[in-house]
């Protein structure tokens, strides 16, 4: 063969060799990140009764990319005027706790089927202004939809402001409601920190959590700083039981959910009369964030984005050790309204 010729086909040959290592190296990435990685159940089986005898399985087939879509929280118009999507005001509502779990809760509960998530906080019942907008304002802040769906969404406000609990009594008295509570210390320096970050991006300089938490004066917790308002649970629930029953309320360990999620969302589902359709397959654990994070299917995962997750600063334990002390009483009168024990220190 003339020189040319072999330069040429050595060329190729080492093209195809590349592409086969790259696709090689890809898939053991893929593979690699998905660890624990199990079979796909069948469509059908992960739809809400009801929806499998309604569509044929090729019809099934078709939908999982709107489903998918959906979860994004995107539909085309093509799509709504087809499957007569719609927009659903909520049945359920995440409304608090900040810095308990929020976003994680709401992203796992839409990896099941019949729910849909309102991707952004939409504060239509702690904000005068968008409140004064009205429902059908509201509702068009909601995602597309099948009807069979339910729809939620998360705004973290909603649990520590004085109108909330009548203005969605107001909208649906019999609406379930979704509180994710962490031991309140952890919780009061997770919101620390998120403030802390926000002042420290506009090169602002901020107090330390103690000088916050304890009033220099009476040496005593300081009541009026809102982190520590923010974790007295029982204060704010009082509050929404004078509108809801407590059987309208479910109580989601944050702690659990970040250790071991799987038993929470099981809860949930059984509390939003969902069947069982969240799966071990739905959620992985990613060392590289030490937190669980979202596979939908066998090319579709997700972790919770980096602001999720800080660092927190060490805090004095004579704080600590206050602040316990402080919080004891307001979290046995929690655990006695709820039924739910936490074992918090
Ligand atoms: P930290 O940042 O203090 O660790 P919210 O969404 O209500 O703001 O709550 C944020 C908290 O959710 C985070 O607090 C984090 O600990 C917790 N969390 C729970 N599950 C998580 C997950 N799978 N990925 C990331 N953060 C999670």
């Amino acid at each position: 063969m003339p020189f040319k010729q072999q330069a040429l086909l050595r060329q190729k040959l080492f093209l195809l060799g590349s592409l086969a290592i790259g696709s090689l190296l890809y898939l053991v990435a893929r593979v690699g990140s998905l660890d624990r990685l199990q079979p796909i159940c069948p469509m059908e089986s992960r739809l809400a009764p009801g929806l499998a005898e309604q569509f044929p399985l090729r019809t099934l087939q078709y939908k999982r990319g709107i489903l998918h879509e959906l979860r994004k929280g995107n539909a085309s118009k093509e799509q709504i005027r087809l499957h007569s999507l719609v927009q659903q005001l909520p049945r359920a509502i995440i409304i608090g706790v900040r810095k308990g779990g929020t976003r994680a809760l709401l992203e796992m509960l839409n990896l099941h089927p019949a729910v849909v998530k309102a991707s952004q906080e939409i504060h239509f019942f702690d904000n005068d202004q968008n409140y004064a907008r009205g429902i059908d304002w509201y509702r068009g802040k909601m995602p597309f939809s099948f009807p069979h769906q339910i729809t939620i969404e998360k705004s973290p406000a909603y649990f520590i402001t004085e109108e909330v609990p009548e203005r969605i009594f107001k909208m649906n008295s019999s609406i379930k409601l979704l509180v994710i509570v962490r031991e309140p210390i952890t919780r009061a320096v997770s919101d620390y920190t998120q403030v802390l970050e926000g002042k420290e991006r506009k090169n602002k300089t901020y107090h330390k959590f103690e000088k916050l938490a304890i009033d220099a004066n009476t040496c005593e917790v300081n009541t009026k700083y809102k982190a520590v308002r923010t974790s007295i649970y029982t204060k704010h629930l009082e509050r929404w039981l004078k509108y809801f029953p407590v059987e309208q309320f479910h109580i989601v360990d944050g702690d659990r959910l970040i250790s071991d999620p799987l038993p929470e969302l099981q809860l949930v589902e059984r509390f939003l009369n969902l069947p069982s359709r969240i799966s071990q397959y739905n959620l992985y654990f990613n060392a590289t964030r030490g937190f669980y994070c979202l596979r939908f299917n066998i090319v579709f995962n997700k972790c919770l984005a980096g602001s999720k997750g800080r660092i927190h600063p060490e805090v004095d334990p004579a704080v600590v050790a206050k602040l316990r002390r402080f919080f004891h009483p307001f979290n046995q009168k929690f655990y006695q309204i709820t039924g739910r024990t936490f074992n918090w220190p």
